[in-house]
């Protein structure tokens, strides 16, 4: 198991590329199990989930090539197969997307129930809701669910949940429904540019959606769909990560492959707590952090509202910024798992139900801390790079899950951070001393210093001084 050792304090300085999002690739390539034909992707990021749906697809009968670095060819040659096994989809949640496609394209799918996410409650009622309104049948037995389905009609279903819309719910239904005889109306549909970038890959492919970018889809069936050529959409949250790495380290960016009006929000909150962020060409960022940070209020919310997968990276800045910030998350009101990590490094933030209220403090300092999920390890590695001196971060097979070697982006543009193997030996011995020093638990006695010998006037004038 690796883990991060990282310098702090280094202001970042220099250009940094965007790569593809994982968000919208990870559906695509699931919906590719309803083609006829083969398909080119380009722009999909190099990450675990990426390897690991692929590797999903190929259990489910599609040859999948890696034509160059971030350019995939991937063609459906056996549909026999239709189970999506638990030891695949245990590790990525985005494995239950294979449900939609499956079900229309061979009309039967047994899709393991995704696992347990330290994010918070993840269920996935809502994908199985709009599914049986298209008129599968569905059940779940042994962690698994089975869905099956003669022919999907086109129905009026909703979609919308306790905390807004479902993504990857959106995204099977939409799929399914490309399929289903007759007109959908899919309402309360996520409105996330990963969703539009996932319909408008299946109109290229033949399909017939209508209000992508809007809550209300509308989807003619078609008999088939075709192989096509797609271009991945910049990964927004991987840019706002970036965005925020300039501004807690004081430093200063350019980010290149950003869609500017898909950081609408994040921009926003950015100038809020005081840091500089313009455009620079249609397809390129500046960010500087030249003043002091200022507290703010941030909300976490569906799309076009500030990303839940921002939030922990916004509260490990805003541990800086002078006076009281409040960290709000609708999404996922449990996904705080980074705060005890944060507060290890001197973060002062009282965690509340669905929210942290943050104390910003002027320094934060390096600790050995360690990552609960994916986004949470970025928010500490984020405020390894502007602590004192050095931290460690643990468990960093979070991180590779959903960056494309985020640490080698990042130390060429001015950070200091090594991946090592997690070792005793490989701990900075800045923070392994720690580890032995003898906790005193009160106050040592000064030592009484050994009498020294008076010359023969300092002798005689101590004497006179004694009353
Ligand atoms: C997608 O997850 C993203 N993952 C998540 O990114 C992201 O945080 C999330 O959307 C919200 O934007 C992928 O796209 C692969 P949801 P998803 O269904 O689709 C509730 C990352 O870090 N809900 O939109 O699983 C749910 O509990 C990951 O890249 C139901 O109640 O999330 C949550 O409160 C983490 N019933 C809310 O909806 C359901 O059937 C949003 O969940 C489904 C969801």
């Amino acid at each position: 198991m690796d883990m991060l050792v990282v310098e702090g304090r280094r202001p970042l300085r220099g250009t940094v590329g965007v790569s593809g999002s994982k968000n919208a690739a990870l559906p695509i390539l699931a919906a590719t199990l309803a083609l006829d034909g083969p398909t080119i992707l380009d722009g999909v990021p190099d990450l675990v989930d990426v390897h690991t749906l692929t590797d999903l697809l190929t259990s489910l009968g599609a040859t999948v090539q890696r034509l160059s670095e971030s350019r995939w060819q991937v063609q459906v040659v056996d549909e026999a197969a239709c189970l999506a096994d638990y030891e695949l989809v245990r590790r990525m949640r985005a494995g239950v997307c294979v449900l939609g496609p499956l079900l229309a394209r061979r009309g039967r799918a047994c899709v393991s129930l995704p696992g347990g996410c330290n994010i918070g409650h993840r269920p996935i009622d809502l994908h199985l809701k709009g599914l049986r309104a298209l008129g599968a049948r569905i059940s779940i037995e042994r962690g698994y669910v089975f869905a099956e389905a003669d022919r999907l009609i086109g129905a009026d279903v909703d979609l919308t949940g306790p905390n807004g819309s479902t993504v990857t719910g959106t995204a099977n239904v939409m799929v399914a429904a490309c399929f289903a005889h007759g007109v959908t109306t899919l309402r309360g549909a996520a409105c996330e540019p990963e969703i539009v970038d996932l319909g408008r890959f299946l109109n290229a492919a033949g399909a017939q959606i209508r209000g992508l970018g809007t809550s209300v889809l509308t989807i003619d069936g078609v008999d088939q769909l075709h192989g096509t050529t797609h271009r991945i959409i910049p990964d927004r949250i991987e840019a706002a990560t970036l965005l925020i790495a300039a501004a807690i380290t004081g430093g200063e960016l350019t980010l290149t492959n950003v869609q500017h009006d898909h950081l609408t929000a994040v921009i926003d909150a950015l100038r809020q707590i005081g840091v500089t962020v313009d455009p620079c060409g249609p397809t390129g960022l500046q960010v500087a952090a030249r003043g002091p940070l200022q507290a703010t209020e941030i909300i976490a919310q569906p799309y076009p509202g500030v990303p839940t997968d921002v939030q922990a990276q916004f509260t490990a800045l805003l541990s800086l910024a002078a006076g009281s910030s409040v960290v709000t998350d609708r999404v996922f009101p449990d996904r705080f798992l980074h705060i005890p990590e944060l507060c290890r490094m001197g973060a002062t933030i009282r965690r509340e139900p669905g929210r942290g209220v943050i104390t910003g403090v002027s320094r934060l300092s390096g600790a050995c801390v360690m990552a609960s999920d994916l986004r949470a390890s970025a928010a500490l590695l984020l405020a390894a790079l502007a602590a004192d001196g050095d931290s460690v971060i643990r468990r960093i097979y979070h991180l590779d899950r959903g960056y494309e070697r985020l640490e080698n982006k990042l130390n060429a543009v001015g950070a200091a951070i090594r991946r090592v193997t997690d070792t005793p030996e490989n701990m900075p011995a800045s923070l392994r001393m720690l580890g032995s020093l003898p906790l005193t638990t009160e106050e040592e006695p000064s030592p009484i210093p050994p009498p020294k010998f008076l010359s023969r006037t300092e002798d005689e004038a101590a004497r006179r001084a004694v009353p």
